[in-house]
Formats: C-alpha cells, sequence, structure tokens
C-alpha cells in the first residue's frame, strides 16, 4: 500500500533485536528473556517486535490479554505466550485448546483451568501468580502457601510458572521492592518444602532487570526497555538500549501571520509579534497527546520548534519564526533518533505529565509504523 500521509513511526527491528541480546547479556544465559508485546507491543507492532524478539533468543511471549495471544497463535507463533493478566474462567478451555498459559490468581481459577483441561483431555499450563505487594492481581503470598496443596492436587495443571510483579522497582529506593522480594522467596521455600516444583519462576520487569539482578530468576520478562525506554527518568541504566521507535512528520504548510492573531482552538496564545506558523499533519486523533499545547517542540533543520496552541485532532501548530530557512516539505522529528536529530521519548513524556509507556501505546493505528532495520 502507497502511505501518502507524512506521519510515519518507523520501528527499528535491529534496535529490538539488539535489546533483547543486551537483556540476554545482562541475566546471563542461564535466564531465559520474556518478549512483553502487550498493547501492541506498546504501540510499536505487536506481530513484528514478537518475531523480531524470538528470532533475536527471547524464550517467551508476556501479553496481557488472550485476544493478543490468539492472534500470535494465529501468526503461527509456537513459542509459550503467557496471558500475564486475570481472565474471565469461561475461557479456560480457549486458553488449553491454543495452548495459551494462564496467570491464576485465586483458587477458582485453578479449579477452573483444571476442570476446562480435564474435560479436553490435556494439560492447563498455568502461571501461579502471587501479589507482594502490588496490590493488583493475585494470591496474597501469605495467604497462598496454605493452598498450595490443594492446587497441587488439582488434575490437569501443569504448573509451569510462579511469578510477581514489583510496584517500584523502576526507582532508586530499593527497600519496597525488596520487601516484596524477600515476600516472594519465603512462599517459594514454601513450595519447596512441600515438594511443589515450577518449570520457571519470574519477577523482574525492566526496573528490576536495570537495578536488580537478585531479583532475576528463572526469566525476566523486559517491557518498556525492549522498547528502548527507561521506565523512570531515574532507573539506573544498567544495559545498553536503543530506542526503538522515531516519529517523524513534514511541514505541509507555512502561514505567516501579523502580531496578535490567535492560534488555534480556544486562542490559547497568540502571536506575540509576526509569526511564521507551520502546519504539521498529526495530532490528538493519531494520540499525539493534546497536553503537548503549548509546550511541547519538535526538531526541524535541527532547531527546536515549539508547538503553539492547542493540539487539534489532525494539525499541530508550531512557531518556526527562529527557523527562517524551515521550508514547506521539510521533515519533522517528534520524538526518536534519526538523521534529523535526537529529541527523546522521555522528554515527551515530560511534557505529557506521564511515563514514556503512555506515550507510544497512545499512537494510534491511523499512523502507519514503518519496520526498518
Ligand atoms: C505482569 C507484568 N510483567 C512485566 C511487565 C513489563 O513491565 P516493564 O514494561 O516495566 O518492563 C508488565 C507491564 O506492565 C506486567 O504487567
Amino acid at each position: 500500500m502507497i502511505i501518502y500521509r507524512p506521519t510515519i513511526a518507523a520501528i527499528s527491528l535491529d534496535a529490538v533485536k539488539h535489546n533483547i541480546q543486551a537483556i540476554q547479556k545482562k541475566v546471563g544465559a542461564a535466564c531465559q528473556v520474556m518478549a512483553v508485546v502487550k498493547a501492541n507491543a506498546y504501540g510499536h507492532g505487536m506481530a513484528q517486535v514478537a518475531q523480531a524478539s524470538l528470532e533475536a533468543g527471547a524464550a517467551r511471549i508476556g501479553v496481557a490479554t488472550v485476544d493478543e495471544a490468539a492472534i500470535l497463535r494465529d501468526l503461527k507463533i509456537k513459542a509459550p505466550i503467557l496471558v500475564m493478566g486475570p481472565a474471565l474462567l469461561e475461557h479456560a478451555e480457549f486458553f488449553i485448546a491454543r495452548n495459551i498459559s494462564a496467570a491464576v490468581g485465586s483458587i477458582e481459577a485453578a479449579r477452573a483451568f483444571g476442570r476446562a483441561a480435564r474435560k479436553l483431555g490435556k494439560k492447563a499450563r498455568i502461571h501461579i501468580k502471587t501479589d507482594t505487594g502490588m496490590g493488583r492481581f493475585g494470591f496474597w503470598w501469605e495467604n497462598l502457601a496454605a493452598l498450595l496443596p490443594e492446587i497441587k492436587k488439582i488434575r490437569g495443571l501443569h504448573l509451569e510458572g510462579c511469578f510477581t510483579h514489583f510496584a517500584t522497582s523502576d526507582i532508586a529506593d530499593y527497600a519496597y521492592t525488596k520487601w516484596q522480594h524477600e515476600n516472594f522467596k519465603k512462599l517459594l521455600d514454601s513450595a519447596a518444602r512441600q515438594k511443589i516444583r515450577f518449570d520457571i519462576i519470574h519477577a523482574a520487569n525492566s526496573g528490576a532487570i536495570m537495578q536488580h539482578p537478585e531479583t532475576y530468576h528463572d526469566c525476566v520478562r523486559a517491557g518498556v526497555m525492549l522498547y528502548g525506554m527507561l521506565p523512570d527518568q531515574k532507573t539506573k541504566p544498567t544495559v545498553p538500549i536503543k530506542p526503538v521507535m522515531t516519529l517523524t512528520t513534514r511541514l505541509v504548510e507555512i502561514r505567516q501571520h501579523p502580531k496578535g492573531r490567535c492560534i488555534s482552538y480556544g486562542c490559547t496564545w497568540q502571536t506575540p509579534r509576526a509569526s511564521r506558523i507551520g502546519i504539521l499533519p498529526i495530532g490528538y486523533g493519531d494520540g499525539y497527546s493534546r497536553k503537548f499545547s503549548n509546550k511541547g517542540q519538535v526538531l526541524i533543520r535541527g532547531r527546536r520548534a515549539p508547538i503553539v496552541g492547542r493540539v487539534c485532532m489532525d494539525q499541530t501548530l508550531v512557531d518556526l519564526s527562529a527557523i527562517p530557512e524551515a521550508q514547506i516539505g521539510d521533515r519533522v522529528l517528534l520524538w526518536g533518533e534519526n538523521e534529523l536529530g535526537v529529541l527523546k521519548v522521555e522528554e515527551a513524556a515530560k511534557w505529557m505529565g506521564t511515563i514514556t509507556y503512555e506515550v507510544t501505546c497512545a499512537l494510534g493505528a491511523r499512523i502507519p509504523r514503518v519496520y526498518i532495520k
């Protein structure tokens, strides 16, 4: 298909592969890497990122929903796929039929997966999810030990994994992660005493991969760092990751305004002098946040141009007054890194008052993803 719209997210699959290999190097050959590709691979394209990650040596894929897992199975991806979030128990048979691993966080779920497995005459591959302090999904760790004997007895279950998730592994203060990890280890000790074995134990997300090697166990779940982004501005960058997405567009129009003109909806910005205003064909309809209004910047001819007025659904306006050489058709860097320069997605996240995850996840389907080496 010919793409006429000049707004494009270039996705470097080489950078994905580089990042998987860098993570593998960091965690060591004995530890598996699960590539977390939920939410369309944090906006980068699930199928392509999953494939590239597996080619680079990832052992497993992590997703959030059973539909995401089914899409990957339809693409003939054979690697183990874990749905890391909770599922409706009425879908247990579907998990088993498609050989999709389920996260189980309650005794009712364990029983339902056992029943479904026996009905289908197959094993249900489950990962016991324990809440050690995240306060989201899973058996509270102190309650789980007493339930393990019953789980062990349920016929039809293959205890493929046991895992937990950290709430603060990306920040500098280790105290809370340490407490969570101690809780997890106590639970694992209890399982070992009861002779309950899991194929793999896993806990570390990107923050823990970067900062807490003692949490690696048999597998790590790499999400945001797989895309070359830090989970938090303050996370210690101990793995040399490369940015994967570069978002660019082109100047489609330039207009000259006298001093005192209103620019965009709500008249939130008025030209302080005679001004050259450029029009970029991207807006919040593409997931380019309205929070960038009067705050964000873009890179044109190596220089920063401020976003002026409100970001519209399809267009964004930039003040080109300080870049007189800018011309219609010029390429514009919105975030990422290429021959136009560098504008980090971390900076865009700051303008948006959020985390990098949300910046790339928000990019809509209207923006073509172009896969480059
Ligand atoms: C259970 C689970 N594991 C791993 C990840 C990956 O986390 P990160 O993107 O911080 O590496 C996520 C993402 O939120 C998750 O929900």
